[in-house]
């Protein structure tokens, strides 16, 4: 359903909520990635220009609805002002009698970053009281938040019952464009490759992309479950005994509805992610006390070769443990056969968009989304209540 975007809105001389996920991670005080921030900088300025003041709100971190001063919004406000160039006043609160005055005394053109917001158990609620106080420091909304579109919290949610209409920022709507290019009428083949460690996060995925996908590839630890689902012993790589069945049921769903599902035929294997490199044997011939850490050149050809016939590819989830640079090659491998592919490519995840910066072809990938666990709900199928929130274009 189209939404209402920035764009629709008159900003002349109005004071605007824009919601953003300014979730960046931190370093000795200091924001050590600052991808969110200049993500959502287009929007801010966008309001500015047409003669807005901004009420900028994030959460970050987990605080747990208590103030933490080493979650503070201090060094990404001291970032966005580089960014921005010109100043970001952060107020000492999201809420209160000092940040109404705050956000009261704003005049166009100028930006206020309210303190964190789940320093309140409001925010996480969902609470109605903490929202209308939230609205109440604005004329208008903006949620330019896709990373926490999954969370119904206050800021996201509740606030949207008292500043209407809620209009998508520019950053929602260029995620949201870029994910209906998969989940709506796809150039086809479509192809998603899914890795991570954990098959218990991404069964929800496996089974809902099955439903859509020409071809699934699964590389990572979450591959040694599906292996172990075709009887094949696998040593000591991660194995979810309890998802095994499931697996089954997936790749006998797969085969059903015809859509090819890809497993590593080799793996690099070791005593252990802290040892030097590993060997790389058939899945068949995993030695017994040893585990598969990483696919092997193989699988890599493989996943190239299927990589190379599609026209749209999701990509979420490193092949190996890929922090570890002796198990990393795979992962990289990948992002250059993605890159390489004449599809258009849309990824998310840190890791994902980690080995394709490694890899030096960030400027290949068709879109690369700031969202990790929203843009794996979005792509489950799930009504992300961010979304919801937003309203419908006339
Ligand atoms: C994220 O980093 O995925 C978002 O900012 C949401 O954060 P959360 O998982 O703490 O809600």
């Amino acid at each position: 359903m189209p939404k209402v975007t920035i764009d629709e809105l008159d900003l002349a001389g109005r004071r605007v909520f824009i919601r953003a996920d300014l979730n960046a991670p931190l370093e000795a005080g200091q924001v050590a990635d600052d991808t969110r921030l200049r993500a959502v900088v287009p929007t801010i300025q966008h309001a500015l220009k047409a003669g807005a003041a901004v009420v900028l709100a994030s959460h970050l971190g987990r605080p747990q609805g208590k103030p933490a001063p080493e979650l503070s919004l201090k060094p990404v406000a001291e970032r966005l002002e580089a960014l921005l160039g010109q100043p970001v006043a952060l107020a000492p609160d999201c809420v209160g009698p000092e940040t109404l005055a705050r956000a009261r005394a704003l005049a166009p053109g100028e930006v206020l970053l309210l303190e964190n917001l789940r320093f309140h158990p409001g925010e996480e609620a969902n609470d109605d009281a903490f929202a209308r106080e939230l609205a109440a420091l604005a004329d208008c909304y903006v949620d330019d938040a896709f990373a926490a579109a999954h969370r119904a919290h206050a800021s996201i949610a509740a606030i949207t019952r008292h500043l209407q209409p809620a209009a998508a920022g520019l950053l929602m709507r260029r995620e949201l464009t870029a994910l209906a290019r998969i989940l709506e009428a796809p150039a086809r083949p479509l192809v998603a490759v899914l890795g991570g460690a954990k098959v218990s996060d991404k069964l929800a995925l496996v089974e809902h992309l099955l439903e859509r996908v020409d071809a699934l590839l699964i590389g990572g630890g979450m591959a040694f479950t599906f292996l172990r689902a075709l009887g094949h012993d696998v040593g000591r790589s991660l194995v979810e005994p309890d998802r095994v069945e499931t697996a089954r049921r997936a790749l006998e769903a797969a085969r059903r509805r015809g859509v090819s599902l890809v497993l590593p035929v080799d793996a690099l294997v070791a005593d252990g992610p802290g040892g030097a490199a590993g060997r790389a044997v058939g899945v068949r011939e995993i030695p017994a006390d040893q585990m598969g850490l990483d696919i092997g050149p193989r699988t890599v050809e493989r996943f190239a070769a299927a990589l190379a016939t599609a026209r749209t590819i999701v990509w979420n989830g490193p092949m190996g443990v890929f922090e570890k640079p002796a198990f990393a090659g795979g992962t990289i491998a990948l992002a250059r056969a993605v890159a390489a592919a004449p599809a258009f490519s849309v990824i998310g995840g840190g890791d994902t968009i980690a080995a394709v910066a490694q890899a030096g072809v960030i400027d290949r990938i068709g879109y690369i989304s700031t969202a990790g666990g929203a843009f794996l709900e979005f792509l489950e199928g799930r009504t992300l209540p961010g979304v919801a929130a937003l309203t419908e274009a006339p």
